[in-house]
Order: C-alpha cells, then structure tokens, then sequence
C-alpha cells in the first residue's frame, strides 16, 4: 500500500518514449537506461529478452532479420524515488501510425540523435509528432566514442531545422579515440571523464568518478584541458541556460551527450529525465454518456486532473498473441487518472460495457507480473478477448472520454486472398484481429466478398504476411487492387445522411466498411478523390478518422 497521497503518486511518474532514426541507438539506449536505473542487472538483458520472446513469437523473426523493431511495448522502473514508464516506440517509418499512437500516451520523448548524423529523417518526423502533441523534448546525442560532428553545428542544426532552441547541459571533449569526457555547462565546471576500453577487451571499464575541470589535468592531453575551458565559456555565453517552463512549452531542448554503448552519460540523462520531464498531464476529455443512453445528459467538455479520484485512461495500443499458445490479446491503457486497484470494474465509454480487471499487468524489464495498484501515467496491460480496441476510454463512471486516436488513411491498398479457399471464414477473423490491433487496416466492400487490407507502408504486409502465417495458419497472398486511396465519408456542413446515401448509392462499386463499420470510399486515383470532392460538396471524405 503506498504512503504516499494520490496527487504525489502520479507526481513521481515519468512516462517517456524514446524518438530516433533506425540505428541511432533507441535499443542501446533503452537497454543502459534500464540498467543506469537499476531495472535489468547485466547490459544486452533487453536483447536477451527480445530472443525470447522471439522464441515464443516466431514473427518477431522479422524484427530480427531486418533488424527493425517493429512492435511498440512498455517497461516500467523504480529508480531514485521515481516510477518511470519507457515507452518502446516502432523505429521504422512504416510503423509511423503505430509510433503516432504510442506517443499519445508520453508525457515526454528523448530524441536520440547520433552524433556523426545529426538529424535523419525519421526524427524530423517523429520530431513533428511530438510538437503537435505538446510532448516536450530532451536531446541525447550518441556515439560520442565514434568521431562526431562537431558540437556546435548539432546544435545549430537543431535550432535551425526543429525551431527549437538547444541548451547544453554537458559540452564533449572531443569525440571518437580523443574523447576525453564532458564538462558541465553552466554549473561549477565539474568534469565527468570518459575512459575508453581497452583494445582486445571484452569487460567494460567504468568511467573516474567526476571530479572539478581545473583538477582533471591526467585526462587530458597537450592543450587540450585549456580547450576545453575556452570552448566552455564560449558555449555558455552563446546558448540560453536551461529553463524548465521553455522546455515544458516546447521551446528548448536541454542536450545532453554520450555512448550509449560505452554506458557513458546515461546516469545523466536519467537525472535530467527524473529533474525535468514532466509527470502526467492534465487531459482534456468530455463527460458523455454511451451513445444510444436514454435521456442522456448533454455532453461537456472537462478535464481530467492526475490526482483525480475516479480511474479513468485510454487504450492506445492493443497487443495481441504475445504468448501464441494463449492467443491472448492485452490491452495498453495509459491511466490519466485515479489509484486502480486490481479487481476493479471499469466501463467503456463507446459501448456502456464494463469490465473487471483481475490480471492486470505491469511490464517491467525482466518479466511481467500483476499489476496490484496503479496511478495516473503508468500503462497497464489490461488482457481481454476483443473488448477492447485502440482508442477506446475506460473510467469507473464510464463516462469519461478522451478525444479519439487518429486512423490515418492508409497508402497502399490491396486485395487478400487465402491459398486455401476452405479456410476464407479463418482469414476474415484473422484480419479482423489485426485490424483491431492496428496493425493493417481493413475494408470490406459492400459489393462482393473481397478485403481490401490497407497499410500505410509495404512493411507492415510483410508483417502480416507472416503473421497470419505464424499465428493463425493461414497462407495469404496479396494482390494488387485497383484502389489507390481510402477516404472515410461523412456528411459535411449543411449535408445530410440523405446526402450520403445519395453518393453512396450512385459509387457503390467503390463503397466499404471499416472495422467500425463506418463508410469509407476507395477511389481509384487522387484525382477521383478530388473530383469527386467537388462533385459531391454536401459530402466529405477524409484522410483520418478520430477513433474512441
Ligand atoms: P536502433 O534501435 O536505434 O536501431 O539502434 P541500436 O541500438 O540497435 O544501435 C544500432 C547500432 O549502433 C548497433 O550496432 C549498436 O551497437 C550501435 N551503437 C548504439 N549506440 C552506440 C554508441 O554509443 N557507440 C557506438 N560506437 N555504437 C553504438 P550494430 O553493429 O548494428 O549492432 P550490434 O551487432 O552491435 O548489436
């Protein structure tokens, strides 16, 4: 039982997700902050378990082969006082709607830049997402034991193509074979050494303890000390000093630098991650009744503080077969509020169902174990059979609904088809499943028996490719379809359902259904999306869908 009070519960949360390129070093990363916070006793532990799960996952094979992950997960530590939530994010761009999702549930992401690169393309995407989300940022610049750029022009870098300003918590000495360590910024000149490992060497060798920059000189070569001491003042009247609230608001970025490899500059940026990063939001949401409650009250809009009483949260992700021999689907509820006590009941706001959780799970490094209590910014896996789907608001009144996860439109469609024409009851279950996990999106046509699987990557057929193949026996094809663009249909403005039953009636060729059975017209070109738009401006066709 906590002694502490529900406010200062949810305070002491960290829930963060790690943004970077593939290969900057997300995985590294992940693996030396759990072990800097205690979470996992020996480096290469969260391979280790990434091989088993591997074991029991045999999809997962792809992640290996392509040496992508490709599947978001959570994993919870106590460290210094604190509970930090580590988000795992899909690196790869295909996944993007998948990473989108999972950053709806940080409250902060550390952008992994590596040192020699500097900003890639995919962090200038994930970059975007979390500025339209709010979600403050903390820069760590890796492989600092590779030769780098040079400091100052990551940093203008970061100024000048994220608009954001950067203020260094630590400057490098040098980098690659002349790394020497990092020097505070700003503080009282305390010096952190590096030491490299020795040629040959397979046991790490741990870095001096830090010590005063006038007193460093062993570490340090010709004039190199004095180098330092000049480029520190250089740098400290050149950034701004780091401001917590400009930070909060998504104007700077402290910068921090290491190796993730070497284990260096780790402990430090789980400090800035504890010091800075911001517990659970406040969220905005809506009181609102299930849809179809009679005498419903009016719906209005609120918002939900951390320290709330009543359990309320979201599910952002949906997990499911991660044990294939209990075909178990998890739900990964991010909590905005309350003390959740296992064996609770909660509802679901869009159905009115409600549910008692009994197994709930908390991931931490090593295993899974029975989440007892939980509070406001933790994630607890909540194992259903389908109930529940991404995007869905769960509380104790069943009343409380946060704004919905967005579907994007997908950008490949294509037709799928089961080798076995006996098993094409099996295949639409199968898609149906993965549709609600998010994986691929899925389209049935109003005419004619075909799905119309849509994807907003190639990657992400090839996953269910082998999916379908590993979990549930099925051995698919997929063809091209004459579709180019799913757009969800509604009335706009003044329009009515007459109006889209009209539209609806004169392209029903090219009418389907989504998971949700909402609308969804498939065009055969951008042009026909466009023309079609002007043709019809009663109606409107959409490139996401809010979903919850
Ligand atoms: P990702 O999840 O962002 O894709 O990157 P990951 O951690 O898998 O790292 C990509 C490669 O970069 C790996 O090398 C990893 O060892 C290396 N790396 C990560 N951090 C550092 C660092 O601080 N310094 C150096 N020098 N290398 C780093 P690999 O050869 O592709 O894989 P592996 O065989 O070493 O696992």
């Amino acid at each position: 039982m906590s002694k502490l009070t529900l406010p200062e519960e949810a305070a002491r949360r960290r829930t963060f997700a790690i943004i970077a390129h593939p290969d900057a070093g997300k995985t590294t990363l992940t693996e030396h902050i759990l072990l800097a916070g205690g979470a996992v006793r020996a480096a290469g532990a969260v391979k280790a378990r990434g091989d088993n799960r591997r074991a029991r996952s045999d999809w997962m094979k792809i992640e290996k082969e392509r040496g992508i992950s490709v599947t978001a997960s959570v994993m919870t530590f106590e460290h210094d006082g604190k509970m930090f939530n580590l988000l795992d994010t899909p690196g790869h761009e295909d996944f993007s709607e998948d990473t989108y999702r999972t950053l709806t549930a940080a409250d902060c992401a550390i952008m992994v830049l590596d040192a020699a690169k500097g900003i890639e393309p995919q962090t200038l995407k994930l970059f975007e997402v979390c500025r339209l989300r709010d979600i403050p940022i903390i820069t760590f610049i890796n492989k600092l034991d590779r030769e780098a750029q040079d400091p100052m022009a990551l940093l203008d870098e970061i100024a000048n193509r994220l608009q954001l300003d950067p203020s260094p918590i630590w400057w490098p000495a040098e980098s690659g074979n002349r790394l020497r360590g990092m020097v505070q910024v700003g503080g009282d000149g305390r010096f952190q050494p590096y030491t490299k490992k020795p040629a040959g060497s397979t046991e790490d060798v741990p870095h001096p303890a830090a010590l005063p920059l006038g007193e460093a000189a062993q570490y340090f070569e010709g004039s190199e000390q004095a180098d330092l001491t000049d480029a520190l003042e250089l740098v400290e009247a050149g950034y701004k000093p780091f401001d917590r609230q400009a930070f909060l608001e998504g104007h700077m970025t402290p910068v921090l630098w290491g190796s993730a490899l070497r284990h260096f500059g780790i402990e430090e940026l789980l400090k800035a991650i504890g010091e800075w990063a911001p517990p659970p939001k406040v969220m905005p949401a809506r009181k609102e009744a299930p849809p179809e409650t009679r005498n419903a009250p009016t719906p209005e809009d609120i918002t939900v503080e951390p320290g709330r009483d009543e359990v309320t949260g979201f599910v952002f992700k949906v997990q499911a077969n991660m044990d294939p021999n209990h075909r178990d689907r998890i739900a990964m509820f991010r909590m905005a509020s309350g003390s959740f006590k296992r064996g609770m009941k909660l509802k679901v706001q869009n159905t009115g169902k409600q549910l008692s959780v009994n197994a709930p799970i908390m991931f931490f490094a090593s295993d899974r174990e029975l989440a007892e209590d939980a509070y406001a910014g933790d994630v607890i896996g909540i194992p259903n059979h389908g109930v529940l789907r991404v995007g869905d608001s769960l509380s104790e009144s069943g009343l409380v609904r946060f704004a919905g996860l967005p579907n994007f439109a997908p950008e490949i469609l294509q037709r799928v088809r089961v080798k076995d024409p006996l098993k094409a009851k099996h295949l639409k279950k199968a898609l149906e499943g993965l549709a609600e996990e998010g994986v691929t999106q899925l389209f049935r046509p109003e005419l004619g028996s075909d799905f119309i699987v849509g994807a907003v990557g190639q990657l992400q057929f090839e996953v269910m490719a082998d999916r379908l193949g590993e979990e549930y026996n099925l051995d698919v094809v997929f063809e091209p379809s004459p579709y180019a663009e799913a757009r969800w249909v509604a009335p706009a403005g003044d329009g009515t359902r007459a109006d889209l039953e009209d539209f609806a009636g004169k392209y029903r060729p090219q009418m389907a259904v989504d998971i949700d059975q909402n609308p969804v017209f498939l065009a055969k070109s951008a042009w026909e999306t466009g023309y079609v738009s002007e043709r019809f401006p009663k109606i409107s066709l959409t490139k996401t869908k809010e979903r919850g």
